[in-house]
């Protein structure tokens, strides 16, 4: 088999390693030319290239099978350039291209906006609560749409992602000993590098379709987060310094039962607390 990583950062280098390891041939991209030799490593093809270059992506998914579209915009000013130019040119290529099977898409659980910490389910509209939520429900839309006879189209909503070289130490540590704002109630989802491949290949073995969220069994209110990662570093707690006020746009209980029931097993249900190794 024959897949494409378009985006081949954190999620889709190690996306790479396990399709590569299971007999895949595999090409990543990257927009970054220094980036190529790290890339060699772990994909049989590396490509620079832009996802707004039409004519370029062609060429790439030319005698592929699947793709993994995991771009992530490098500054929240470049959401609209990065996600939305890339999937309305990704969707173009791919009706020329009817081989191609399976077009699966990292998307994020921001999409929900801020539910004041309801348990949320696929079905719960989407709200983004700001413009760069809205680009990547605009996103999703797009990527969904060009689903047809030939073509199936996964989406995998992730919660916050970590993991080795990403660890929620590094990630949440400084608020160690600090006062933060607010009163920490508000709700945080998460998901392990570990599932996030887990899933990718369990999406891709069963061809799901449609949406489905991508989180670990622990939503956890930012003051337990933090109280438990503090906890574990020996270090002083947080403090708050009152009530909870403003938009939280990730204010919610993301269920992923849809995917569990599917048949896919997390490997940390837990938040997992590793130190930098
Ligand atoms: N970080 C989180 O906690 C989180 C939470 C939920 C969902 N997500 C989603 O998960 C996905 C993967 O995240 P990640 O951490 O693996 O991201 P990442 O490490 O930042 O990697 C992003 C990749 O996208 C590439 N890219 C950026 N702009 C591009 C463009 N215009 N055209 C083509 N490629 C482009 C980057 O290229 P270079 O190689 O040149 O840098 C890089 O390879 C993203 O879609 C993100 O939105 C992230």
């Amino acid at each position: 088999m024959h897949i494409t990583i378009i985006g081949c950062g954190y999620v889709g280098m190690a996306a790479a390693r396990h399709w590569r390891n299971q007999g895949w041939t595999v090409t990543g991209t990257t927009t970054t030319p220094d980036r190529v030799p790290q890339l060699e490593e772990v994909v049989h093809r590396v490509q620079v290239v832009r996802g707004d270059d039409a004519r370029a992506l062609h060429a790439i998914l030319q005698g592929q099978q699947a793709v993994l579209l995991s771009i992530g915009a490098p500054h929240p000013s470049a959401y609209e350039k990065t996600y939305l130019d890339t999937a309305r040119t990704l969707v173009d290529v791919l009706r020329g291209l009817p081989e191609i099977g399976y077009l699966l898409y990292t998307g994020s659980y921001s999409v929900y906006g801020d539910r004041g910490g309801a348990w949320i389910t696929e079905t719960t509209p989407a709200t983004p609560a700001n413009r760069n939520g809205e680009i990547l429900h605009q996103t999703e839309q797009i990527l969904l749409a060009a689903a047809n006879d030939t073509l199936n189209v996964g989406i995998l909503r992730l919660g916050g992602i970590y993991g080795p070289g990403r660890e929620l130490d590094g990630i949440l540590g400084w608020a160690c000993g600090m006062t933060l704002s607010g009163d920490g109630s508000d709700f945080s989802n998460w998901v392990h590098l570990d599932d996030i491949v887990g899933a990718l290949a369990f999406a891709l073995k069963e061809r799901l379709r449609g949406i489905y969220n991508l989180v670990g069994d622990e939503p956890l209110p930012r003051a337990e987060l933090l109280k438990r990662l503090c906890e574990q570093r020996a270090l002083p707690p947080v403090q708050w310094e009152g009530t909870s006020q403003g938009t939280k746009p990730y204010n919610a209980r993301v269920s992923n039962q849809k995917l569990k029931a599917a048949g896919y097993e997390l490997v940390h249900p837990q938040i997992r607390f590793e130190s930098p190794g």
